[in-house]
């Protein structure tokens, strides 16, 4: 198929491109690169020797999109294009709403008018309300969500579930990722967040690199095996096959579908630093810090669904993950920039 990945320069967006292409699919990528660079897809490159046709610009830009469509067979779109920093959304709202919800209206206009009507969205976790049961289900409660950037995930699905019920032929397929970790096992492309990472891998691995001086561990206290947070993480390769199972089902059902990408098992905070280190045979520093507003104790998935209906599972582990991490952010200490 050939699939428009809007996003498809950044973190998640450029390993989905590998498996598609791996898949036998063709991506087309639309990124205005606010969060990344064009590097990564000369490197999608080097890995699957394939050249993506790529456009520089914003998804909220009609006039680019119709180029796309116009110039392009297009068979189905993933929505990877968003911003993703939980504080900043707190900081700057309006910036997030207009983003994350101007892209997902303007993009579906222009695929209803060109007769494209199947997406695959990049949702969260986050979208899940915090007085749920352990492990979530698809059909666990959603909404008060604790920030802006997660009411945009709840907003968008909204939005894209109520297309799919006014017209028969959409397909709308809503992938809630857990905790996206790792990098290709080439190291040739990864996670490089702008300044201080706000998640935990990338700060784990900047610190074990020596950027930053030591991890603070938000939290001890917690109703958890050791007491600190625990989590749901997915490898990113994983969670990009599972955006190429996706667009299998896509193609063969209408309507709206959720699914769940996590692997159902979920490691505290102390856990993930043992494993890099065991990994890695690194040392991570890190000291006890107050718990960070906002977060929970315990958060993971039941993936079964996806499973049974979508065909996939994650299949790499946590010594996968930590390793991959290290491998790209060793060679690679400043992301795309060297
Ligand atoms: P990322 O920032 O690496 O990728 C997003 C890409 O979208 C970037 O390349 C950015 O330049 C681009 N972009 C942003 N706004 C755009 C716009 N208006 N027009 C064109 N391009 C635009 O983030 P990621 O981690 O790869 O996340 C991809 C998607 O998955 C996002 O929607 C994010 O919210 C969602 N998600 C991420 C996580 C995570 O922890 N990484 C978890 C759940 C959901
Ligand atoms: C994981 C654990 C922290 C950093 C966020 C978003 C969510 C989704 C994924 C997009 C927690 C602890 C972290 C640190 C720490 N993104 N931690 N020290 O909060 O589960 O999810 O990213 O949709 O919406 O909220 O991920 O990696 O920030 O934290 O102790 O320096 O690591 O307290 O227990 P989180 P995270």
């Amino acid at each position: 198929m050939n699939v428009l990945v809007t996003g498809g320069a950044g973190y998640i967006g450029s390993h989905t491109c590998v498996e598609l292409i791996e898949a036998g699919h063709t991506p087309i990528v639309v990124d205005n690169l606010c969060n990344s660079s064009a590097k990564s897809l000369d490197r999608v490159k080097t890995i699957t020797g394939k050249q993506i046709m790529f456009y520089e610009g914003d998804v909220r830009d009609e006039a680019l999109l119709e180029k796309i469509f116009m110039e392009n067979e297009l068979d189905c779109v993933i929505h990877f294009a968003g911003l993703k920093a939980v504080g900043e959304s707190v900081a700057i709202p309006l910036s997030y709403y207009d983003n994350n919800l101007c892209s997902t209206m303007t993009l579906c206009r222009v695929m209803a008018k060109h007769g494209v009507k199947k997406i695959v969205f990049s949702s969260s976790a986050t979208v899940y309300s915090g007085d749920n049961e352990m492990p979530l289900k698809e059909t666990s409660k959603t909404g008060n969500c604790t920030n802006p950037y997660g009411w945009t995930k709840y907003m968008c699905e909204q939005i894209l579930r109520d297309i799919a019920k006014a017209d028969a032929q959409w397909s709308v397929v809503l992938l809630r990722y857990f905790n996206p970790v790792g990098a290709h096992a080439s190291g040739m492309i990864g996670e490089h967040p702008n300044g201080i990472p706000n998640n935990l891998m990338p700060f784990i691995s900047q610190t074990a690199i020596g950027k930053r001086e030591k991890l603070s561990v938000f939290g001890n206290d917690y109703d958890t095996h050791d007491g600190t947070g625990v989590r749901d993480y997915i490898h990113v390769v994983d969670l990009a096959k599972g955006h190429v199972a996706a667009i299998g089902y896509a193609e063969g059902n209408k309507g709206e579908a959720v699914f769940n990408l996590g692997t159902g098992t979920g490691y505290s905070v102390l856990d993930m630093v043992k494993a890099f280190e065991t990994a890695n045979e690194i040392k991570v520093p890190y000291v006890i810090a107050p718990r960070r507003p906002g977060d929970l104790a315990t958060c993971y998935a039941d993936p079964a669904k996806s499973r049974e209906v979508l065909g996939w599972q994650a299949t790499l582990d946590q010594t996968d993950m930590c390793r991959d991490t290290w491998h790209w952010q060793s060679k690679n200490p400043n992301g795309y920039d060297d």
